[in-house]
C-alpha cells in the first residue's frame, strides 16, 4: 500500500519582518526532508482565494536567508475577510489536499487560521511581525532587526541633532505597542521614550527637556511609538510651542521592516519553521508556535489567542534611570 505524501502550504501574511526568508526556508527544507511536498502560497490569504501557489523545491528558497521582505510576497488581504473569500480560501485548501497550513504572521494573520481551522484544515501559526506584540510568543521574527534598523538610524539623526543643537523627535512603528519603541530608545540612550502603555504629560515632557538643558544637555533624542496619542506629529508640535530650541520630526515609516535580517531573526525564524514542520509530522494541527525566553514551544491555537502580554514596565522604569 502506498502512502500518501504529505502536502503542506506556507505563506506570509501581514506586514513583511526580515527574517520571514529564513522560516520559509526552514519550512520548506524541512519539509521536504520529510519527504513532504511544499506549495509557497501567494500573497498571503489572498493566494489562497485565487489560487496561486507555487511547488517549492531545495533550490527554490537557496539565496534568500540574507534578504529582507518575503520571497512569497505578503498582504492585508480584504477579501479573506469576506465569507465569500474564506469559502474560497477553503475550498482551496480541500481541492489542494493540503495536509496543513503554515500561515507566518502576527495576530491578526492567526485569526485566520481560526477560521480554516474551524473548516478542518491544520493550521500552525508562526510569529512574524516587527512589533512584537503577538500574545503568545516573547519574540516575533523581524523584531530584533527593525530594533537594530530603528536604532541605527537614531543614531545617525543624533549627529544632526548634537551639531545643530536640536530636538529630534522620532516616531518608530509597533502599531498598538510600545516594544519597538521602548528597546530603540534603551539602545540609543533617548532623553524620552513614549509608548500607548505610560501615561505621559507634553508639560511635563518639555519640562524635562529644558531642566535637561540647564543640566548642560544641549541636544535631545525623543523616540514616539506611532501607538501613542496624537502620534509624533502632535509631540513635536507640543514642543516645539514649549522649549526654545529647534524641534524636528522624523518618522522612520517603513525604513525600520526593511534590511538584511540580524543574526538572532535568522536563527530564530530558522527553529521555528524547523518546529512548525515538526509538528505536522507528529500530525499535531492547529498550533501556534512561539518562544520563551530562548525556547522554542507552541500551544492550542485558543489557548494562544486567548493569552496577554504587556510591556514589561520594569523595563521602562529602568530606561527612566539611567536616561538623563
Ligand atoms: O505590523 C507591522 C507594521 O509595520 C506596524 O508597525 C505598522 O503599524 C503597520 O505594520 C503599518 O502597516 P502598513 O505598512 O500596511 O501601513
Amino acid at each position: 500500500m502506498t502512502v500518501k505524501k504529505k502536502i503542506i502550504g506556507v505563506l506570509t501574511s501581514g506586514g513583511d519582518a526580515p527574517g520571514m526568508n529564513a522560516a520559509i526556508r526552514a519550512v520548506v527544507r524541512t519539509g521536504l526532508e520529510y519527504d513532504m511536498r511544499v506549495l509557497g502560497i501567494r500573497s498571503g490569504y489572498n493566494g489562497l482565494i485565487d489560487g496561486e501557489f507555487v511547488e517549492m523545491d531545495m533550490r527554490s528558497v537557496s539565496d534568500i536567508m540574507h534578504r529582507g521582505g518575503t520571497m512569497l510576497y505578503t498582504a492585508r488581504s480584504e477579501a479573506f475577510l469576506t465569507q465569500e473569500g474564506q469559502a474560497k480560501a477553503i475550498r482551496f485548501c480541500q481541492d489542494a489536499e493540503l495536509d496543513a497550513l503554515i500561515v507566518i504572521g502576527g495576530d491578526g494573520s492567526y485569526r485566520g487560521t481560526r477560521v480554516l481551522s474551524d473548516a478542518g484544515v491544520r493550521t500552525i501559526g508562526v510569529p512574524g511581525t516587527i512589533d512584537n506584540d503577538v500574545s503568545s510568543t516573547d519574540y516575533t521574527i523581524g523584531f530584533d532587526t527593525a530594533c537594530n534598523i530603528a536604532t541605527e538610524a537614531v543614531d545617525r539623526l543624533r549627529d544632526t541633532a548634537q551639531s545643530h543643537q536640536c530636538c529630534s523627535v522620532v516616531e518608530v512603528m509597533g502599531r498598538h505597542a510600545g516594544y519597538l519603541a521602548l528597546n530603540c530608545g534603551l539602545a540609543v540612550g533617548a532623553s524620552a521614550v513614549l509608548v500607548p502603555e505610560v501615561a505621559w504629560d507634553i508639560d511635563v515632557l518639555a519640562k524635562r527637556i529644558r531642566n535637561r538643558s540647564l543640566n548642560g544637555k544641549h541636544h535631545h533624542i525623543i523616540i514616539v511609538a506611532e501607538g501613542v496619542n496624537g502620534g509624533a506629529a502632535g509631540i513635536h508640535a507640543g514642543l516645539k510651542e514649549r522649549v526654545d530650541m529647534d524641534c524636528r520630526l522624523t518618522v522612520l515609516g517603513h525604513i525600520q521592516r526593511g534590511g538584511s535580517p540580524t543574526v538572532m531573526d535568522r536563527i530564530n525564524a530558522t527553529r521555528m519553521g524547523y518546529c512548525a514542520v515538526r509538528l505536522i509530522e507528529q500530525d499535531t494541527g492547529s498550533r501556534i508556535v512561539g518562544m520563551r525566553g530562548n525556547d522554542v514551544v507552541d500551544y492550542p491555537l485558543e489557548e494562544a489567542l486567548a493569552m496577554k502580554k504587556e510591556l514589561d514596565l520594569s523595563q521602562y522604569e529602568m530606561y527612566e534611570v539611567v536616561a538623563k
